[in-house]
């Protein structure tokens, strides 16, 4: 059985004070939890002091990207993988549409930083997902197929079965415009294929894939019905603690 996983996306938000005024409030709504895997992902800097406020919960961090060298190394302002672990994060997402829109990500570098993260002993949480030209194009499953290609080339089965997937078409990402449960179930389906076709039917039968995309508290449970998508990363509604725990607890809620 895959086990769900609810994991919140910061991106640039949240100082210090404010991600441990999150931490209180949001730690004792979850507390009984125990249907999926909870995950938050702070900015750098904030990581170290929400990792050891959660320390004993059912609450875990993850950091927002890593850098492709294992490192330690003369490479200014980057953040390795075993860093991020040092700091007390387990997870790690990688190739955000953020980052390869904004800051010249590549499957290339994917490919790197899946390597660092799993040669540090991190869980990443890799991203895929196409424009909307390319939805409207008909080419919605070219660009996630070849994004797994090159993000996993010559990975081996072991290294895949440490992968979770996220499939966040990028025009529904901060949109408010979701994916219906339909045409994110049949994306998800594909990349299990996908998934199969590269590492083996095991393999691809217990790897977890994360819908995201405006993931919010109203419409959390309908996706998470569909029988490929094994839970969510979710930005703007991770942000505050009531309705990040409502989504968290969809399951009480149908
Ligand atoms: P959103 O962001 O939930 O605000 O659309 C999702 C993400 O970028 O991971």
């Amino acid at each position: 059985m895959r086990r769900p996983i609810i994991a919140g996306n910061w991106k640039m938000y949240k100082t210090i004070p404010e991600a441990l005024e999150f931490v209180r409030d949001f730690k004792p709504q979850v507390v009984a939890s125990t249907h999926c895997e909870i995950v938050i992902a702070p900015v750098f800097t904030a990581i170290k002091s929400v990792s050891d406020r959660l320390e004993g919960s059912n609450v875990e961090v993850a950091a927002q990207d890593a850098a492709a060298e294992p490192g330690p190394g003369a490479f200014t302002g980057e953040v390795s993988a075993a860093m991020i672990k040092d700091s007390g994060a387990r997870w790690v997402i990688i190739g955000h549409s953020e980052r390869r829109q904004f800051y010249g990500e590549t499957d290339e570098s994917v490919n790197a930083k899946i390597r660092a993260a799993i040669g540090a002993g991190l869980l990443p949480i890799v991203c895929v997902g196409e424009k909307l030209d390319e939805r409207d194009a008909g080419r919605a499953e070219q660009v996630v197929e070849a994004q797994l290609a090159g993000g996993m080339r010559n990975l081996t089965a072991s290294d895949a079965s440490r992968i979770i997937v996220a499939y966040e078409p990028v025009w529904a990402i901060g949109t408010g415009r979701t994916a219906t449960p339909e045409t994110a179930q049949t994306m998800h389906a594909f990349i299990r294929t996908r998934f199969g076709a590269m590492f083996g039917a095991g393999v691809a039968d217990n790897t977890r894939i994360l819908y995201g995309g405006s993931v919010k508290p109203d419409n959390v449970a309908a996706l998470m019905d569909q029988a490929d998508i094994d839970g969510g990363l979710v930005g703007g509604a991770s942000l505050e603690a009531d309705s990040f725990a409502r989504i968290v607890n969809y399951k009480d809620r149908s």
